[in-house]
């Protein structure tokens, strides 16, 4: 039998009726059966602030150690006046402390970003990219995921578009060998 890896799922929208929380769910239910997807929450992060991280609160601790104890990191992102949605930048700083001990270092990641706009959120996709860098996450480069037009991705009562359906299979499969080839290494 082949490993079960654990998938932290950082969602950068805070609304409740997030298309791109809908996107989270969707790609769970879509996951081959070697992944399992936890959305961490990131609501409640108080903003990154050196001072109060010499006696981390509570939030702070939780998340990393969630994020930690996970094999591999999963973002699904909206645009914000085309980067990265500043509760979600906060999360990635966050983990990202204290310095030497990032809880993001080496864990397999994946971008998606999703938008009713045409673009896909390209810019909040590659302005988080470029933190992935430096916080040493092997980020996917292929397949690219921008989900446009994605106001009409779920009908009323949520069910997850027919049409969408092979694009986020095609991108949970790809990302699925993506966790394999780098938890092997
Ligand atoms: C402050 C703000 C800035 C936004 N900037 C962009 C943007 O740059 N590009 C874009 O495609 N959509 C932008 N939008 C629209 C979001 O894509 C849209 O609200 C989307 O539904 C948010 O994702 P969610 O449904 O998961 O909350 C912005 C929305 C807000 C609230």
């Amino acid at each position: 039998m082949s490993n079960v890896y654990t998938i932290a799922v950082l969602v950068g929208s805070l609304r409740k009726a997030s298309i791109n929380r809908k996107v989270a769910l969707a790609l769970a239910e879509l996951a081959p059966a070697n992944l399992r997807l936890n959305i961490v929450e990131i609501g409640d992060l108080p903003l990154y602030n050196e001072d109060i991280d010499v006696d981390p609160p509570a939030a702070y601790q939780t998340f990393r150690q969630q994020v930690s104890g996970a094999d591999a990191v999963l973002f699904v992102t909206p645009e914000y006046n085309r980067s990265v949605p500043a509760p979600l930048k906060n999360a990635i700083d966050v983990g990202s402390r204290p310095y030497g001990k990032s809880a993001w270092s080496g864990k397999p990641g994946a971008v998606i970003s999703v938008s009713p706009g045409a673009v896909g959120g390209f810019g909040a996709n590659h302005h988080l990219r470029q933190s992935l860098v430096f916080l040493n996450v092997p980020c996917m480069q292929q397949p690219e995921a921008y989900l446009g037009g994605a106001g009409s991705a779920f009908d009323e009562a949520g069910k997850l578009s027919e049409s969408v359906k092979p694009f986020l299979q095609g991108f949970i499969n790809a990302y699925a060998q993506w966790v394999e080839q780098h938890k092997k290494l």
